[in-house]
């Protein structure tokens, strides 16, 4: 059966792993999941559990050792095609929060929702001029989630993109994330955090790089 246009992700069987001098560190083992348009999925798990070596493959930011993964985001480019909220949030120092905002605009390939729509709901009002460093990292992280929704992606990697804020820029957070899957994204969210999950509309459990079962079971 051919994969319908709303599957935009597709991971077959993908295991990734690291010769260390002692052992082989199996990061991802043989994890099969998809994703279609307009779903929010959670992605749980303890500490080196997966998560972000998971993500990274899903982001094509890593090969898998073994089996695949199939993006589907059609025709477009660029951050409207594939956006990611790193762990590390990656802003670039040298430009303010805007600013780094504004450029994936001009990367996107899209269509854009608008800044100031974002710096309000994220609670980011005042803080566009300021560079990176002058924010705090729950700011900073806020930021990094208004630069992956602003082109509407097709497909959203975020990894624990609430690790740093309180309670309420939390929920901002998550009906951002929200808002992005009825716009018509598919959004993967890695994350620890039980409020975050809630607010999903499926958990995938992965424990040593497996996916299990809620209740644990492989
Ligand atoms: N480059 C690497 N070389 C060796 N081992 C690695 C490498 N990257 C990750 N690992 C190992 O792979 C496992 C999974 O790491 P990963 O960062 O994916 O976990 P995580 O679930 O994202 O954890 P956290 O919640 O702390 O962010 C860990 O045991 C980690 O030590
Ligand atoms: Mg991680």
């Amino acid at each position: 059966m051919m994969p319908s246009d709303d599957r935009v992700l597709t991971v077959c069987s993908a295991s990734r792993w690291f010769e260390m001098p002692s052992a082989r560190v199996t990061a991802v083992d043989d994890v099969s999941l998809q994703i279609d348009v307009g779903e929010i999925v959670g992605l749980a798990g303890p500490s080196g559990s997966g998560k972000t070596t998971l993500l990274n493959l899903v982001a094509g930011w890593e090969t898998p050792d073994s089996g695949t993964v199939e993006r589907n985001t059609g025709p477009r480019r660029g951050w409207s095609s594939l956006a990611i909220v790193p762990q590390e949030l990656g802003l670039i120092p040298e430009l303010t929060a805007v600013q780094n905002i504004r450029l994936v605009g001009r990367l996107g390939g899209g269509d854009s929702r608008t800044v100031g729509d974002l710096f309000e709901l994220l609670d980011l009002v005042g803080l566009a001029d300021r560079m990176p460093d002058e924010l705090s990292v729950g700011e900073q992280q806020r930021v990094a989630v208004a630069r992956a929704v602003l082109c509407m992606p097709r497909l959203l990697v975020a990894d624990e993109p609430t690790a740093h804020q309180d309670e309420r820029h939390a929920d901002q957070v998550m009906a951002v994330l929200a808002q992005a899957a009825s716009a018509g994204g598919a959004v993967l969210v890695a994350t620890h955090d039980d409020r975050l999950l809630a607010g999903v509309d499926r958990v995938l459990q992965l424990l040593d790089g497996r996916l299990v079962s809620p209740d644990g079971d492989a």
